[in-house]
C-alpha cells in the first residue's frame, strides 16, 4: 500500500519570519496522519525549518544538489551537507532547473545516484512542454526523462525514489492537467517503471503529481487511482490552502 505523499516546493520564497509562522500553522492545522507531509524549502532555511517540525509528522527536503562529495563547485550543495541538517528528501531534475539552468538528464541521473548512495530519498521530476504535448509527443518525452534518470538505478534502490508527473504547461500557470489526464501519465509512468523493474517492485513507487495543485482541485486530483500524492508549488507557501490540500 503506498502512502499518500504532499510536498510544499517553496522554490526561492520564505524568510525565517514567515517559515516560523507557516510551520507553526500547519502543525496545528493537519489532522490527516494517512498522509507523509513534506516541505522542501531553500537550503538557507533548512536548518531553521528542520528545528521547527521537531516532534511533528513533517519531514524535510532540499530542492537540489550537487552530484560530486565535495570540491571546487563554487556555489554547490553536497548531499553530505543535507543529511547533516537531517534532510530526507531532495527534488531533483525539476523543469524550473532543466529550463533555467540546462540541467540534462544526464546531470539529472548523476544526481539520483548520488542521492541513494547516500540515503536522501529523490523526487524527479519529469514533464512535457506545451509544445510536445500538442505534438502528442507527451510519452516520448516522459518515458525518455524517466529512462535516463533511472539509469544504472537498481532494484533495491528504485523503492527510495519518488516520481513526480509535473507538465511544464501546468507550473504556476493556474492550469492544471484534469485529472484525467493526469492519472492516464501517472500511469504510464508506472508501466516504463514495471517494464524496467517488474510489477511488484513498480506498484510499491510513489508517482505524484505536481502543477497548479490548489484546495480547489486536490480532492479529485488525489482520489485518482495512480496518483499517489503532489508537489505543490504556490499553494504550498498559504497554511490554509497547504493544510487544506493534505486533510484532502
Ligand atoms: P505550482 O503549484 O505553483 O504550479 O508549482 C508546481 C511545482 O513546480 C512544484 O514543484
Amino acid at each position: 500500500m503506498r502512502k499518500p505523499l504532499i510536498a510544499g516546493n517553496w522554490k526561492m520564497n520564505g524568510d525565517m519570519k514567515t517559515s516560523y509562522k507557516l510551520i507553526t500553522e500547519l502543525k496545528e492545522g493537519i489532522l490527516n496522519s494517512d498522509v507523509e507531509t513534506l516541505i522542501c524549502c531553500p537550503f538557507t532555511l533548512i536548518n531553521e525549518v528542520s528545528t521547527l517540525i521537531k516532534g511533528s509528522n513533517i519531514k524535510l527536503g532540499a530542492q537540489n544538489m550537487h552530484w560530486e562529495n565535495k570540491g571546487a563547485y563554487t556555489g554547490e550543495i553536497s548531499a553530505d551537507m543535507l543529511k547533516e541538517l537531517d534532510v530526507e528528501y531532495v527534488i531533483l531534475g525539476h523543469s524550473e532547473r532543466r529550463e533555467i539552468f540546462l540541467e540534462t538528464d544526464s546531470i539529472v541521473n548523476k544526481k539520483v545516484l548520488k542521492a541513494l548512495e547516500k540515503n536522501i530519498k529523490p523526487i524527479l521530476c519529469v514533464g512535457e512542454t506545451l509544445e510536445e504535448r500538442e505534438k502528442k509527443q507527451t510519452k516520448d518525452k516522459i518515458k525518455e526523462q524517466v529512462l535516463r534518470a533511472l539509469e544504472n538505478v537498481d532494484e533495491n534502490e528504485i523503492i527510495n525514489v519518488v516520481i513526480a508527473y509535473e507538465p511544464i504547461w501546468a507550473i504556476g500557470t493556474g492550469k492544471t492537467a484534469t485529472p484525467v489526464e493526469a492519472n492516464e501519465v501517472v500511469g504510464f509512468i508506472r508501466e516504463i517503471l514495471e517494464n524496467k523493474y517488474g510489477v511488484d517492485i513498480s506498484e510499491e513507487i510513489r508517482i505524484l503529481y505536481g502543477g497548479s495543485v490548489k484546495p480547489e482541485n486536490a480532492t479529485e486530483i488525489l482520489n485518482k487511482q495512480d496518483i499517489d500524492g503532489a508537489l505543490v508549488g504556490g499553494a504550498s507557501l498559504k497554511a490554509n490552502d497547504f493544510i487544506s490540500i493534505i486533510n484532502f
